[in-house]
């Protein structure tokens, strides 16, 4: 456990932190068989695979999963057999990322502390990588899982002639789970849909409100399946991270 969690739990502090699962995209990138969130990888499923995650972290205490209508009871059921106790909801998303994230934390406890938003194809996140978002949240109220830019990035035209390099100095590439106190983010949501803002992220929504958001660095193994090859990258991950536990 964190410094600062363990700080809290001693002087007698309850909090409740509540997880949102994101899995109810379409997946036109991957374009699978199945949907790229119920794909296995390494024998378990891409959504079973994030929700152990945070079943494994002691700082989260519900998780809710949100996917397609069609897909409620068989992820319920899948996500019961492989022992997700934290699991309260499952609840179906909506047109787009921003607006199943609602969804999300419109079903998740009212009473909650913390909010952690989690892109489910986001399935090698780490119950470390989930505690060191918290504990930044808990020192700045908003915090995301990223890592630094290492490639030298260009802005083109429409049709990719370079027109300028891209100062990569202080350039992250933010990844999820992106952490915020139950309050900012109520707000942050409930403004975005009023004012019709879909962002690709929760910071997004946060940062057009002058919220600030902590970044902590958790690495380059924390991708997105996106692409199918993406799946071959996850299982070489998890085969490297066994031969360091087996060691
Ligand atoms: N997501 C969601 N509801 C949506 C769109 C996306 O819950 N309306 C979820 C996806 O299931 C995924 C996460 O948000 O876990 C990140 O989205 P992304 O990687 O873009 O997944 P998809 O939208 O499914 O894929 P694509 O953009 O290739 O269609
Ligand atoms: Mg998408």
């Amino acid at each position: 456990m964190g410094k600062i969690s363990s700080l809290i739990r001693s002087l007698g502090k309850k909090r409740f932190n509540s997880a949102i699962i994101l899995a109810a995209g379409s997946g036109t990138r991957f374009s699978g068989e199945k949907k790229k969130q119920f794909e296995e990888i390494c024998g378990l499923p891409v959504i079973v695979r994030s929700a152990l995650a945070f079943e494994k972290c002691d700082e989260i205490h519900e998780i809710v999963v949100v996917t397609g209508a069609p897909d409620i009871e068989w992820t319920r059921k899948i996500l019961r057999q492989h022992g997700i106790t934290k699991l309260t909801t499952v609840v179906s998303g909506g047109a787009t990322r921003r607006a199943s994230a609602k969804r999300g934390f419109d079903a998740a406890n009212t009473e909650c502390d913390f909010v952690l938003i989690h892109d489910a194809a986001r399935c090698l996140v780490t119950p470390e990588m989930i505690e060191s978002a918290l504990e930044a949240a808990y020192v700045h109220g908003a915090a995301a899982c990223a890592t630094v830019a290492v490639d030298t990035l260009k802005r083109t035209d429409t049709v990719g002639i370079i027109k300028e390099t891209v100062d990569r100095e202080n350039v992250f590439m933010v990844q999820t789970p992106q952490v915020f106190m139950a309050d900012m983010y109520r707000a942050a949501a409930y403004m975005a849909e009023r004012d019709g803002i879909e962002a690709t992220d929760d910071c997004g929504l946060c940062e057009r409100l002058g919220f600030k958001v902590k970044l902590v660095e958790c690495g380059k193994t924390n991708i997105k399946i996106t692409y199918p090859e993406d799946v071959i990258i996850a299982e070489a991950i998890l085969h490297s991270r066994e031969r360091s536990e087996a060691k």
